[in-house]
């Protein structure tokens, strides 16, 4: 479909079968790279191509083991502008690190902000990555940031499925602005759950704006982590007589009791892409699909590489 020497598309080890995905949808051979691990532990990549005045995209999430992807997509960068690659973008579909993104108490870090710095400082001149957890973290990055989003592909989905008496709900204060937009997509009703945070895995929902009483129910969230919020929520709106629940989340990390508690509430299926590989642990959570963003991607790299607009592409997918 687009073949053009001058594009090369090269893959982290974090998540090949999105990278090869994106590169069938391009038309492209993947970018040949060795990457191998020393006797203790260090990383070692060495690019297979000729890189010099090619437009180049590395394709890396940032999930689990996060210090390690993050690290060999550092080592990667390096590797591409150490060859003289014209220009280096990485697409990072989920971006770890960026929920820690502002000083909320004293003596913490802002490891969004860090990693920015550090992806810049390593020779990267764009980023293209999908939900950010929250957009405002496109402005720790003084190079261009192109933002997707997985609403998109989730909202499609449930949109063929046609469920009606539908009520959208947003599982925190937070996420009510994506909550609205697959409102204004799939059209229904719109209900917030105030959730309190106990401690990174512990979470309380207290209170539900909105009714969802006889209603089947869309809870949509960018990250389910280790799905506290979500089943809390979940929790709360079964309580209050909501009938099917669907649940979409654009990040699966699943991490810890994640797997588990989804297990245990009603959930009727739960959607999410993959910007994340999926775990074997996490294959077993029960009434799973996953989407693939991979065309998405695709299309906004090729729009990328022509200078092209990729707002757009917001209206197509
Ligand atoms: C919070 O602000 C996010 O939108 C997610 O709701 C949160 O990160 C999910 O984390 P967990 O699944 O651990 O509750």
């Amino acid at each position: 479909m687009f073949l053009n020497d001058n594009l090369k598309i090269f893959a982290g080890s974090s998540n090949p079968q999105l990278s090869a995905a994106v590169c069938k949808y391009l038309g492209l051979p993947q970018g040949g790279a060795n990457i191998e691990k020393f006797p203790d532990g260090e990383k070692h990549i060495r690019i297979e191509d000729d890189v010099r005045g090619r437009d180049c995209f590395i394709v890396q999430s940032t999930c689990q083991p996060v210090d390690e992807y993050l690290m060999e997509l550092l080592i990667y960068v390096d590797c591409l502008r150490r060859a003289s690659a014209k220009r280096i973008t990485v697409v990072v579909p989920y971006f770890g690190y960026a929920r820690q993104d502002r000083k909320d108490e004293g003596r913490v870090p802002i490891t969004a902000k860090l990693v920015a710095n550090l992806l810049t400082v390593a020779g990267v001149d764009r980023v293209l990555t999908i939900d950010l957890h929250a957009r405002q973290l496109q402005g720790f990055f003084d190079i261009p940031v192109d933002h997707l989003t997985g609403e998109l592909v989730l909202s499609n989905y449930f949109l063929n499925k046609k469920i009606d008496n539908l009520t959208i709900v947003s599982p925190d204060v937070g996420n009510i602005k994506i909550a609205a937009k697959y409102a204004d997509r799939l059209g229904g009703a719109l209900a917030i759950v105030h959730k309190k945070r106990v401690s990174g895995s512990k979470v309380e929902a207290q209170e539900l704006i909105g009714s969802v009483d006889g209603r089947n129910i869309l809870m949509c969230d960018d990250i389910i982590a280790t799905a506290g919020t979500v089943c809390s929520a979940v929790e709360l709106v079964k309580k209050r007589g909501a009938k099917k629940i669907y649940v979409g989340g654009t990040h699966g990390v699943f991490a810890g009791p994640a797997v588990e508690r989804l297990n245990k509430v009603s959930i009727d299926e739960i959607v999410v892409t993959d910007t994340i590989p999926l775990s074997q642990e996490a294959k077993k959570i029960k009434n799973i699909k996953v989407l693939s963003v991979a065309s998405m991607l695709g299309e906004a790299i090729k729009r990328i590489h022509r200078n092209e607009s990729i707002s757009s592409l917001f209206n197509n997918v």
